[in-house]
């Protein structure tokens, strides 16, 4: 299968959980992958897991919160690849420490929207200019079903900072449009990763997962499988729109 054969692509947060499941698919389909992780040896791992199955793909080692770091980490692709097709930003997380409003403390909301909200920033502000140079582009942003359908969880600086990327996305899906770069938005329901796979025995996380997930939970592959969709000429007419990946969550 070749659906992104020719393309580079820009995946965060790819050294485990969804966005490794996303670099290893996205490689299969023929696109070049550029892991961006903050930890190195999973980012390694997951380039190694490419190369294994005979694809092309390099880690860059940068935090997403940090601009300059991000800034350079997307020059560096584009020197290596020569472009820019797909921005995929995966990279972002919940936290014990979150709450509700008149709880979560005044550094865990600004931890939440540092680590969701403003890598999405990040990762938009220094790819568009190379999406557009590229005479258009896909960028996908990772929301949250907390971000679209309230629940008794508590975790409401999660829920505001996905709601941003929501935002986000959408904003600049039409100021982009006239230049061909698309941005959508994928707000996966609970997603069985290694990470979440852990929490499982605890009863009070189980609780706190809420929603109607009439399908069961989800695999990473649901996420990624949608995302080379996105990613994908297929899309073509497709930008603004959040996905959400919910297990039947907004029908029940
Ligand atoms: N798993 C779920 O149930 C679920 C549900 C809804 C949304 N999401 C979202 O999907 C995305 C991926 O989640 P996951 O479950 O695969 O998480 P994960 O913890 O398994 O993987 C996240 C990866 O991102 C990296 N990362 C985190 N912050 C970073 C930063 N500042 N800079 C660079 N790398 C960073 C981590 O090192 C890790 O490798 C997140 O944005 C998360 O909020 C996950």
């Amino acid at each position: 299968m070749n659906r992104l054969q020719g393309k580079v692509a820009i995946i965060t947060g790819s050294g485990s959980g969804i966005g490794r499941e996303g670099a290893l698919r996205f490689a299969r389909q023929g696109a070049r992958i550029a892991v961006v992780d903050m930890v190195k040896e999973g980012g390694e791992e997951t380039v190694a897991m490419i190369k294994n199955q005979g694809g092309e793909a390099c880690f860059i080692h940068a935090d997403m919160t940090e601009p300059a770091a991000v800034e350079q980490a997307i020059k560096s692709v584009v020197q290596r690849y020569g472009k820019l097709d797909i921005m995929y930003n995966n990279a972002g997380a919940s936290s014990a420490a979150d709450g509700p409003v008149h709880k979560v403390s005044l550094d865990e909301w600004w931890r939440a929207m540092r680590v969701n909200l403003f890598t999405a920033f990040l990762g938009c502000k220094y790819a568009i200019p190379e999406l557009i140079r590229n005479g258009g582009g896909s960028v996908i942003n990772t929301a949250s079903v907390a971000a679209l359908y309230g629940s008794k969880n508590g975790r409401h600086a999660y829920s505001a900072s996905k709601g941003g990327v929501v935002s986000l996305t959408r904003a600049m899906a039409v100021d982009y449009a006239e230049h061909k770069v698309r941005a959508n938005a994928i707000a996966p329901t609970v997603i069985l990763t290694e990470r979440i796979r852990k929490f499982f025995d605890d009863p009070k996380f189980m609780a706190a997962s809420g929603g109607s997930n009439l399908l069961g939970y989800g695999e990473p592959r649901d996420v990624a499988d949608l995302a080379i969709y996105l990613a994908s000429d297929e899309s073509r007419l497709i930008t603004g729109v959040v996905f959400p990946v919910d297990s039947g969550w907004s029908a029940g």
